[in-house]
């Protein structure tokens, strides 16, 4: 058996696409699975649960299950010259659209571990014309754990935190004689920890090791806006001259790519003070890069990778002004949603997205966020 030792992470390739998922006829009738239930009943059904595997004992129900801390910021996108060719979505004009960005760490605990090695997330709002807006919600991994919501259900379930040992010395040594990677000592202050179920999730579940391994090594960044972003799923693009294609957007910060020395003590809270005073000093940017896939490339499973080659377009620039003056309201109440998109950008089939619609709603609503664009519909 293949043992992984790290961190995070989850996927059963194996799991067969439920028919309803792909079919948009048969999305709309009762579903297979249970036949009392539309596909829309069962995806709701579904989320509920997810939200609830996600919270951590150490959390809090009034923030959010996971990327419950965190920090609003405001910016400026201006589109590349070449971006409405390939998506004629409004933020690609090349106009100048405000945004408002919230960083955060991945974790759902409610106390700061910024030190600590852990994802972390960049959810971006395009404000546009008459009050309408689109959002692109990425995080460090470019992969994810699982390539359906249920598989994800069994993996939250699996790496529900529990108590955190670390390993001797002597068991150290010897996963390494193994070519295995030994756990890491605890951080000062951490009893609990998702790895082990994580660990344990990932050798029985092969697509799970990309993601679980790529949590295990991403450390902490030096700063909100020195690490990459990925927005993980495919989405379905359409250019000036009507072509479609599928693509997957990232953010990579124009100051480069940066960790902390991590055999140092890791410091609880820094990062939202670096950010404060790296913004009072003057703004940072992102370049938003979008690649495109081509025939054969997993288009619906967002635990695999496309090949390092294809071609990418800078889709713009947002530059990052400042520290939003009401946290509250830009960070803390704010309800992102990976499907709030505009004419010109589609989702793909990815049965993981289309449920994130469902479970950001419900999340947004426990917490008593300000509603969720789809609240209510
Ligand atoms: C089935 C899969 C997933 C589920 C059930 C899920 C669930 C959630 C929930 C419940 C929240 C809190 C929402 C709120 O209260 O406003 C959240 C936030 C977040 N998720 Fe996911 N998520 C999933 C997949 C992903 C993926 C693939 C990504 C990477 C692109 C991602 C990135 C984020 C980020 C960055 C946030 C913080 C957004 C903010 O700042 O408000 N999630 N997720």
């Amino acid at each position: 058996m293949l043992r992984w030792r790290g961190h995070d992470g989850s996927v059963d390739h194996c799991v067969e696409h439920r028919q309803d998922l792909q079919d948009p006829v048969a999305a709309s009738r009762p579903s297979l699975g249970s036949p009392m239930l539309t596909a829309a009943e069962d995806d709701s059904r579904l989320a509920e649960k997810l939200v609830e595997a996600l919270y951590r004992p150490d959390g809090s129900r009034a923030l959010r299950p996971v990327h419950a801390l965190g920090i609003g910021a405001t910016g400026t996108f201006v589109a590349s010259r070449i971006a409405s060719d390939f998506c004629v979505a409004e933020h690609f004009s090349g106009e100048p659209i405000t945004t408002t960005v919230r960083f955060s760490n991945g974790s759902g605990c409610a106390t700061a571990h910024d030190g600590w090695s852990d994802v972390r997330g960049m959810a971006t709002r395009f404000h546009l014309a008459d009050a309408a807006a689109t959002d692109l919600v990425a995080m460090t991994l470019p992969e994810f754990f699982t390539a359906t919501p249920e598989a994800f259900l069994d993996f939250a379930a699996a790496a529900r935190p529990a108590p955190y040992k670390g390993e001797s010395v002597w068991r150290k040594l010897r996963a390494l004689l193994r070519l295995e990677l030994p756990l890491r000592n605890p951080y000062p202050g951490e009893t609990i920890s998702p790895d082990s179920g994580a660990i344990a999730f990932a050798d029985v579940h092969p697509n799970a090791r990309l993601a679980v391994f790529g949590a295990a090594a991403i450390g902490a960044p030096l700063s909100y806006v020195r690490a990459s972003y990925h927005a993980v799923h495919t989405f379905v693009v359409t250019g000036k001259d009507g072509t479609r294609r599928h693509v997957r957007f990232s953010w990579q910060p124009i100051a480069g790519v940066a960790n902390t020395n991590k055999s140092e003590t890791p410091v609880d809270s820094y990062l939202l003070a670096e950010l404060r005073t790296r913004l009072e000093k003057g703004s940072d940017r992102f370049s938003l890069v979008m690649t495109i896939g081509e025939t054969g490339d997993a288009f619906d499973d967002p635990t695999r990778p496309w090949p390092p080659h294809r071609v990418r377009i800078v889709m713009g620039t947002m530059t990052i002004e400042a520290v939003a003056d009401d946290q509250a309201e830009a960070s803390e109440r704010l309800s992102f949603n990976p499907w709030l998109l505009v004419h010109g950008m589609e989702a793909s089939d990815d049965p993981v997205l289309r449920v994130r619609k469902e479970a950001y709603k419900i999340s947004s609503a426990r917490r008593g966020g300000a509603p969720c664009p789809f609240a209510g519909g």
